[in-house]
């Protein structure tokens, strides 16, 4: 379901400023395979955050082909430089992330890594200034106490698909997916070392800060 008036969603997107032929060269990959990207008025808002939060050391969970990774790069690299860990399960994506993000000039700033990813975060050094979470959506509950532990006081989250393409709202969905992103998030909203608002672009942001 779009929640979205399509006219509303096609004027965000044609807000964000131009980008580079390979960035758009993995949304209309994305157009084509179906493969769920967050899409340019996302990947713009995530930018903007990195940037005005001055995050340098950020952490991904569950990256694509590179896509909303080569957004949070660019933030790093204009901040004077940084680490953007990326990491998905899937070894062929991985590969596929790091051509795109040498051809975007990006790949000094991107750790790549092949693993589950809250694993993978747990086993991290921590003190993160960003963390990104778009994993599946049944995995995200149980995400949450790791985020909390790896993101140093005063980071920032940010969570995708928080509306779920409206299935949040249907009360005879109770799948996995639907219930992770209800239960988390009652957690991330009733729990007081968050301070966090839902921006409904594209299928909804959490933008939290970790008190
Ligand atoms: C929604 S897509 C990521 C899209 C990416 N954030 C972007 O916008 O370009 C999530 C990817 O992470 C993988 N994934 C899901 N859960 C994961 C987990 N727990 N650990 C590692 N990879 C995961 C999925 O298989 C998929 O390839």
């Amino acid at each position: 379901m779009e929640l979205m008036p399509r006219q509303v969603t096609d004027y965000l997107n044609e807000l964000v400023p131009p980008r580079p032929p390979r960035l758009r060269a993995m949304e209309e990959q994305a157009a084509e395979s179906g493969f769920p990207i967050i899409g340019p008025a996302a990947g713009q808002f995530c930018y903007l955050i990195a940037r005005l939060s001055g995050a340098r050391r950020i952490f991904e969970l569950g990256s694509g082909y590179g896509y909303s990774t080569a957004w949070f790069a660019r933030a790093v690299q204009e901040a004077g430089g940084g680490e953007v860990h990326h990491v998905v399960w899937d070894e062929a994506l991985s590969r596929e992330a790091r051509a795109n993000l040498t051809e975007l000039g990006c790949a000094d700033v991107v750790r790549f890594q092949v693993g589950e990813a809250v694993a993978a975060l747990e086993a991290s050094e921590g003190g993160f200034d960003l963390i990104f979470n778009d994993i599946d959506k049944h995995a995200y509950p149980d995400s949450l106490s790791v985020i909390e532990r790896k993101l140093r006081p005063g980071g920032v989250l940010l969570i995708d698909n928080m509306l779920w393409s409206g299935r949040i709202f249907d009360a005879a969905d109770h799948s996995p997916n639907t219930e992770g992103v209800r239960e988390f998030t009652r957690r991330i909203t009733h729990d007081p070392a968050w301070s966090c608002s839902l921006v409904p672009i594209r299928d909804g942001l959490i933008l939290a800060r970790r008190n």
